[in-house]
């Protein structure tokens, strides 16, 4: 076979990586763009082979002490019966290289002469999934909302002001590369508001017309109490523009709700919390960064932020927990409904996901649902996206016998901490079922109402392992690993990427290939 210096020189490199004479380990390079982020993109060459061996002590050794002399490293092997003959056995070997490399064909010749017969496989064809940390580039904007155009039943959809916010925000996260820092957002005060505590002088008007509204205001008559409310409400609508008005007159904001249901959360989430206090900024009048959390979170597992403009499919969001990234967005909701949010904002990530990233068996818990999900069926995602729903969204555990909450849409939402955690033994008290991936896979769920169905696990480290067995029995072409010293996703078969085509447009445009 005739081939150009430069494949060959691609299969020597890349052989050369496989002996473990790469660059020095301790040095992540820069790959957002050009060359070097394009070699980082490509899948590493694999060859694969289907050998029949007699099934005799000592068959299987001779094949691998060919790995031993060509210096190949092996990446896979496992065997399988065939059917009707009990002096035969198959084997399926994937290694490293690739077939048109002349070590490799040496090694396939030398195989050959102890197998009855060998069989070199075609490449498997997958989905699309990022190679590089850098490849989330590619598919972080692929929102499936524009981040500022909402629905017409959004809470903000007649709010010039918000609207334009969000597109703000969204120009953002769509700028953001993977290797620069998250920059910091400039909260508002309406915003600041809806997060947090409200200055004191609006605490003390919510006060002060609740006291009015229930005592003096029974007490007045019919023309007295129509002027007291024209008052007090031109009043407040002076004083805050309107948004206020709703604001104190009868919502309390997110972040105090939730800490009166703080001790509903699991053991994790309350120890986490307060060193988030302590080091993001986490309080009840400060909204904290993306970048400081992501940087507390990088110290303690390795997981990241990083701002994305609205939500994403469901491939492209888990694909990203492979790499231990989490898509999160930087807008806040409405202000007019802060314990109400059609989509995922800042209180339902940052108070709700962010904390658990800190924690070691979540973050490892999330990895596995994310690396599960590279090159899977689109009915796998599915699974997988369902499991990641009773879990990592809507997850309970049980600590001391009693529920407590890991799942981020329980610990954001004040309601259904309440409905998940506490008076469970009440009529209309929801099902609860031990944690079984198989069962909560195939588990359907709503996304408006509070869940009727939730999955308890023993513990964080139980809803790991048994996650595990359960992508592990998933049928799967290959099966991927994440190192983190070069931030890329390792294969131990030979397959093929397919490319549809935004991620192939989208690579042109960042690569230039
Ligand atoms: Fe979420």
């Amino acid at each position: 076979m005739v081939r150009s210096s430069a494949s060959v020189a691609k299969s020597r490199a890349s052989m050369a990586a496989v002996r473990g004479m790469s660059s020095h380990p301790g040095i992540v390079p820069n790959l957002g763009t050009g060359s070097m982020g394009m070699a980082m993109n490509q899948i590493d060459p694999r060859c694969s082979v289907l050998c029949e061996l007699p099934d005799k002590p000592g068959a299987l050794f001779v094949l691998l002490s060919f790995f031993w002399k060509h210096e190949v490293q092996l990446t896979a092997i496992e065997s399988r019966p065939v059917t009707g003959s009990d002096q035969t056995m198959t084997i399926q070997m994937s290694f490293a290289g690739s077939r048109e490399d002349p070590i490799i064909q040496k090694l396939v010749t030398d195989m050959s002469k102890k197998c009855r017969s060998i069989l070199v496989l075609d490449e498997k064809v997958v989905p699309w999934f990022p190679r590089h940390i850098s490849d989330l580039d590619l598919i972080a904007n692929r929102t499936l909302d524009a981040g500022g155009d909402l629905e017409s039943d959004h809470p903000g959809f007649n709010d010039p002001t918000y609207r334009e916010r969000r597109a703000k925000l969204a120009e953002v996260a769509q700028t953001y590369r993977w290797n620069e820092p998250i920059p910091y957002i400039d909260y508002e005060q309406y915003e600041l508001d809806t997060w947090g505590a409200g200055e004191c002088i609006f605490r003390c008007f919510h006060f002060v017309i609740s006291l009015s509204f229930h005592i003096i205001y029974p007490l007045s008559s019919c023309v007295n109490r129509t002027m007291y409310c024209v008052l007090h409400m031109s009043f407040l609508i002076f004083l805050s523009n309107g948004t206020w008005f709703f604001f104190v007159l009868s919502l309390p904001p997110v972040y105090d709700e939730l800490e009166k249901k703080r001790h509903l959360a699991c053991r994790e989430y309350r120890e986490i919390l307060p060193n988030m206090e302590k080091h993001c900024g986490y309080s009840n009048k400060n909204i904290p960064q993306a970048q400081d959390i992501s940087m507390f979170l990088q110290q303690c597992t390795g997981f990241r932020l990083r701002p994305v403009a609205g939500l994403l499919s469901s491939r492209d969001f888990l694909n990203g927990l492979a790499f231990r990234v989490f898509f999160s967005t930087q807008y806040i909701r409405h202000s007019s409904r802060p314990l109400y949010t059609p989509e995922p904002d800042i209180c339902h990530e940052l108070l709700g996901h962010a904390p658990m990233f800190a924690d070691p068996a979540f973050a490892d818990f999330s990895q596995e649902v994310g690396l599960a999900s590279l090159g899977a069926s689109d009915d796998d995602i599915k699974r997988l996206a369902t499991c990641y729903w009773h879990t990592v969204e809507f997850g309970l555990l049980k600590e001391n016998g009693e529920l407590r909450a890991y799942g981020a849409g329980v610990l954001s939402s004040f309601g259904e901490m309440s409905h998940a955690c506490e008076n469970v033994t009440r009529d209309d008290a929801p099902t609860y079922l031990p944690w079984n991936p198989e069962v909560a896979s195939r588990t359907d769920y709503p996304i408006t109402t509070y869940q009727p169905t939730y999955f308890v696990a023993e513990s964080l480290a139980d809803a790991k392992n048994k996650l595990i067995e359960f992508t592990e029995q998933m049928p799967k072409p290959f099966y991927a690993r994440y190192n983190a010293l070069t931030q890329t996703v390792w294969v131990d078969k030979h397959i093929q990427r397919e490319k549809d085509s935004l991620s192939a447009q989208v690579e042109k445009v960042s690569y230039g290939s």
